[in-house]
């Protein structure tokens, strides 16, 4: 299955977002590839907001991994979610921060933005989507399923 949509805005994003996770099953790995701002985030920023996830949703860059335990399971069931970056570290550290363990819970669903830095750990059943920015507004975004 490949699927392709353009955005015209980052709110379009975040909407496209919102729309996905409610075809998303719980124990899923969202794995999230494009450039420095082509998206990625904003787009994580729309599931959390369609999820009723608790605010502030910040960007993993930093801290690496935020887990939200969602007020409401979602209709497919997902209770948590997790949003991780690998921008900043190595495959060694993710294993250590517990990654495995974050794509084996039945219950959460796991979106990883720069998953190309931990390579040799991704499962090969997931989700993979292309963030290309076209121009300053508008970004084609391409789904996946392996
Ligand atoms: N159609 C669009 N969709 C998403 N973001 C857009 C769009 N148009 C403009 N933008 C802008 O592009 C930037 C996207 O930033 P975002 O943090 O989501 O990128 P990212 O892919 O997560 O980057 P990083 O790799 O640094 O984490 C934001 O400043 C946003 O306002
Ligand atoms: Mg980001």
């Amino acid at each position: 299955m490949e699927y392709s949509r353009t955005t015209a805005s980052p709110e379009d994003t975040e909407a496209f977002g919102g729309e996905l996770v409610q075809d998303i099953s719980p124990g899923t790995l969202l794995c999230l590839y494009g450039n420095l701002g082509s998206g990625k985030t904003t787009f994580v920023q729309g599931i959390l907001a369609a999820l009723g996830a608790n605010r502030p949703f910040v960007s993993p860059t930093f801290v690496i991994m935020k887990q939200y335990e969602l007020p409401t399971p979602s209709a497919t069931g997902i209770q948590r979610v997790y949003h991780a970056d690998a921008y900043r570290v190595e495959t060694k550290d993710f294993r250590e921060l517990g990654f495995a363990e974050w794509c084996a819970d039945p219950e959460g669903l796991v979106i990883l933005e720069w998953p190309e830095r931990i390579a040799d750990i991704l499962p090969e059943k997931r989700i993979d989507i292309t963030f290309r920015a076209l121009t300053e507004t508008k970004r084609e975004i391409t789904l996946e399923e392996r």
